[in-house]
């Protein structure tokens, strides 16, 4: 079994490849930077996302002579500047998007056109694609638009079961700095505080046991775990 995950630097995405090597899946992982535990035991390509132009390079060097992949995962993402909408340039905006969108665009058009079969694509959405509360300005729109990114292929790939994924509050760096902004200003950080969380291992645990599940539903779908 072969499982395909970007960023796996840190938090959801160094979990989730960690748990795949457990279940036995051979991992190949595109990221910025290869955590000490998975040195040496994953297929690994240095990939900065936001240079769209070098993602289809190094996807294509990463997945030399594979022709099936079992499971792709595409988890990398970042939080951009948190604050309000009139607050932040767009070119911060465009900066998310690139990371948070347009890099697994690429990805996904360079897999379907070398004609690798892919069996089941989960897309790590957030909860803030719908909430699009205060202060999230362009990780929510990101998130939206990683959404409709995702249906739009289903419709295409059809061989392929896609979902987007919102995996609920989980402990991460990325969690944590969402976390030091102002929860007077913005309500969400302190409804966020006073919620549970889940360590990043038990997160991914609880994505792989659900991934059968998120197959009973239509493709192209956004499940958020916490409803599920
Ligand atoms: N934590 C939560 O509560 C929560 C909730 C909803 C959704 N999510 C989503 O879960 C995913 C993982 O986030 P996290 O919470 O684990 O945060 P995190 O610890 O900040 O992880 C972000 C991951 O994205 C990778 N990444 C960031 N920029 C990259 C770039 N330019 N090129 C390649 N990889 C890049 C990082 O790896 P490298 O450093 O190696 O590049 C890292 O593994 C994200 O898509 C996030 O939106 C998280």
């Amino acid at each position: 079994m072969k499982l395909l995950i970007t960023g796996v630097g840190s938090g959801l995405g160094k979990a989730l490849a960690l748990e795949g090597l457990r279940r036995g899946y051979e991992v190949y992982a595109l990221s910025r930077h290869l955590p000490e535990e998975l040195s040496g035991k994953v297929r690994f390509v240095r990939c900065d996302l936001s240079y769209l132009e070098r993602v289809s390079t190094c996807l294509l060097k990463l997945i030399d002579g594979v022709s099936e992949i079992d499971l792709v995962i595409l988890n990398a993402g970042i939080l951009g500047k948190f604050g309000d909408m009139v607050e932040v340039p767009l070119k911060d905006f465009l900066k998310v998007m690139d990371v948070n969108v347009w890099s697994n665009k690429i990805i996904l058009d360079t897999l379907l056109k070398e004609g690798i079969r892919l069996k089941q694509v989960v897309a790590i959405s957030s909860g803030a694609a719908v909430n699009c509360n205060r202060g999230w300005n362009a990780y929510s729109i990101s998130k939206a638009s990683l959404n409709c990114l995702i249906k739009l292929y289903s419709r295409e790939a059809e061989s392929t079961h896609f979902t987007a994924v919102a995996p609920g509050l989980v402990f991460t760096p990325m969690l944590e700095e969402v976390m030091k902004q102002s929860e007077e200003k913005y309500p969400s950080v302190g409804r966020i505080k006073a919620s549970p969380k889940r360590r990043p291992e038990e997160a991914a645990r609880m994505i792989f046991d659900l991934l059968p599940r998120f197959l009973e539903f239509e493709s192209g779908s956004f499940l958020d775990v916490r409803k599920l």
